[in-house]
C-alpha cells in the first residue's frame, strides 16, 4: 500500500469514529421496528383494551383523562414489558358561564369532547434519538388531536414531565393502577 493510501485509510477511519462520537444518538432508531417520538401509530382498537385508569379528574386543567393499556402490557408493571402501549384520552369538560367546571350530582367533572390523545410505547432500543437527559428508559411518545391527526414529532415537553417518574418506569399513577388491578376493578 502506498503512503497516500495508508494516509487516506487513516483519515477515513478517524472520520468514521469522529462522526460516531460527535452524534451518539442521531442514528439510533434506524434498526427494524425501532420507534422514536412521533413514529407510533394511534392504535385503532385501543378503546377495547384493558383500562389502566378511567375518569381521572383534572379540574386544574379542566380535563377528564382515560388511560388504556394493551393486553400485552397489562401483565406487567414497573418495569413494563416490551410491547406495552398506553393510550390516554384527554377530554375537555363542561363549564358554566363563569368558566368554571360544571359538576354532576356526584361532584364529578362532565365530559365535553375528546381534545387530544397521547400514546406511549416501549420496545428494545426505542426512544433513544433524544439527548440523554430526556431519555425515559425505552419509551417513545406520540400525540394526536381528537380526530386522530398527528400533532408532530417533538415530544420534549412530554419527556420533561415523565423523566422524573423513573421509580415507576417513567409511568404516572402506577400505585393506583396496581391497587385497582389487585382489587379486580
Ligand atoms: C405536565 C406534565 C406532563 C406532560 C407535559 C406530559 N405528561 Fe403524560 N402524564 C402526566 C401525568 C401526571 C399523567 C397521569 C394522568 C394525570 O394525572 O393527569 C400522565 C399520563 C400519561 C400517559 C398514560 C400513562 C401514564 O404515564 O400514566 C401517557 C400515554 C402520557 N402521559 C403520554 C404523554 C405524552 C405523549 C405527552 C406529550 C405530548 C405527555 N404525556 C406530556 C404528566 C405529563
Amino acid at each position: 500500500m502506498s503512503k497516500i493510501l495508508v494516509a487516506m485509510a487513516m483519515v477515513m477511519g478517524i472520520a468514521a469514529i469522529g462522526s460516531v462520537q460527535a452524534d451518539p444518538y442521531a442514528s439510533a432508531g434506524n434498526a427494524a421496528g425501532v420507534k422514536n417520538d412521533g413514529e407510533l401509530a394511534l392504535p385503532a382498537d385501543y378503546a377495547s383494551w384493558p383500562v389502566y385508569l378511567k375518569n381521572i379528574q383534572r379540574p386544574d386543567l379542566k380535563q377528564i383523562r382515560d388511560i388504556y393499556i394493551n393486553p400485552q402490557g397489562q401483565k406487567s408493571s414497573r418495569p413494563f414489558a416490551y410491547g406495552t402501549t398506553m393510550v390516554m384520552e384527554l377530554h375537555s369538560v363542561k363549564t358554566g358561564s363563569d368558566g368554571q367546571p360544571l359538576l354532576d350530582a356526584e361532584g364529578k367533572l362532565q365530559k365535553q369532547g375528546l381534545s387530544k390523545i397521547f400514546v406511549m410505547g416501549k420496545g428494545p432500543g426505542w426512544g433513544q434519538a433524544v439527548a440523554p437527559e430526556l431519555r425515559t428508559g425505552e419509551w417513545a411518545y406520540a400525540s394526536f388531536d381528537g380526530s386522530g391527526k398527528s400533532l408532530g414529532k417533538d415530544a420534549s415537553s412530554c419527556r420533561g414531565c415523565h423523566v422524573p417518574m423513573k421509580d415507576t418506569d417513567f409511568v404516572a399513577r402506577v400505585p393506583e393502577y396496581e391497587a385497582n388491578r389487585l382489587s379486580g376493578k
